[in-house]
């Protein structure tokens, strides 16, 4: 049995389709967990619950673990630590023997005094630093810019035609499909080998720009555009838009990090066979 956490996330959602295919029994974590199906045990609670996860990995050979994101919580930072506290402290205490854990390109970077230099992937730093405290197998899996993080801005295209966002529009970087990184967890799971860091990088590195250009029309809109708007404007774009001030600032920090190629991979591309290109993703979500 494989325990998920996240496992109605868009990562976590792939990792049980993956695992109950290849005929593993799962436990699925979520505060609002699927309803079971054949394979899938829900289990219902929160990360930050240390004594309910103890018992959702009571005997798990292996977990699938991740920090959710929450743009909306104030004080981000404290949150994902005391949620990363939580996990690890549940995994030691079950004696887990076997974690992947979702982390990110540029977590192996310390995000330094207010997470300044890698903005919201510090709490990831600081999250693989608390794993390699356990006495466990651990892979750390470092996907790049999901696509699917695009879709917040989905309505903003469909009503402007605008992307707006401070990345710069000629800096390529690995983008990766969910479903990829899924399929990698998944695959990481099963293999006793798997090693310490297992980058997910992608088809191919790409510009904000090309991502914009194949998801205008799969939202019908025929030519949108990307603005790349000035970092403190970007701020304050993030802050009309509902986030907290400590939120809109590590965003911005994130991005200025891709901008000077702090965030990137550093081993090899993998083969991109069966690997969804931006394209291929952008029709999936025009069906
Ligand atoms: N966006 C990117 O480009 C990117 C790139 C690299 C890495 N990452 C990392 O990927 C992770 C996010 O993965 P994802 O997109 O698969 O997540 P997601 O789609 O936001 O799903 C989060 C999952 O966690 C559950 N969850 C959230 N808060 C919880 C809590 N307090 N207790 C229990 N369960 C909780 C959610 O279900 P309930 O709401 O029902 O609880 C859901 O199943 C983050 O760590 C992020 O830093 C993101």
């Amino acid at each position: 049995m494989i325990t998920v956490l996240g496992a109605t996330g868009n990562v976590g959602a792939q990792v049980v389709r993956e695992l109950t295919a290849a005929g593993t029994e799962v436990r699925a974590v979520a505060r609002r967990p699927a309803a079971a199906a054949p394979g899938v045990q829900p289990w219902a609670g929160d990360l930050g619950d240390t004594a309910f996860l103890r018992r959702a990995l009571d005997g798990a050979r292996a977990a699938f673990v991740l920090l959710p994101f929450d743009v909306t919580a104030a004080g981000h930072a404290a949150h994902q630590a005391r949620l990363g506290g939580s996990v690890v402290a549940a995994l030691r205490d079950a004696a887990v023997p076997r974690v992947v854990a979702l982390s990110s390109l540029g977590a192996e970077v310390p995000g330094g005094p207010d997470l300044a230099r890698t903005g919201y992937l510090g709490s990831l730093h600081e999250q693989e630093q608390r794993l390699a405290t356990l006495d466990a197998h651990v892979t750390r899996l470092r996907p790049g810019l999901f696509l699917e993080s695009f879709l917040w801005s989905a309505d903003a295209m469909r009503a402007h035609g605008v992307h707006a966002d401070s990345i710069d529009p000629d800096v390529a970087l690995p983008m990766v499909a969910t479903r990829d990184v899924g399929r990698a967890a998944a695959a990481a799971l099963l293999d006793p080998d798997a090693p310490a860091v297992v980058e997910v990088q992608g088809a191919a590195d790409r510009t904000v720009p090309d991502v914009v250009a194949a998801l205008g029309p799969a939202l019908g809109v025929p030519d949108p555009a990307y603005v790349r708007v000035p970092d403190d404007e970007m701020e304050q774009l993030l802050r009309g838009a509902g986030l907290p001030a400590d939120g809109a600032r590590l965003h911005v920090a994130m991005n200025r990090a891709f901008n000077a190629g702090r965030i990137r991979a550093h081993g090899p591309r993998g083969s991109a066979d069966g690997v969804l290109t931006v394209e291929e993703w952008a029709a999936g979500v025009a069906a």
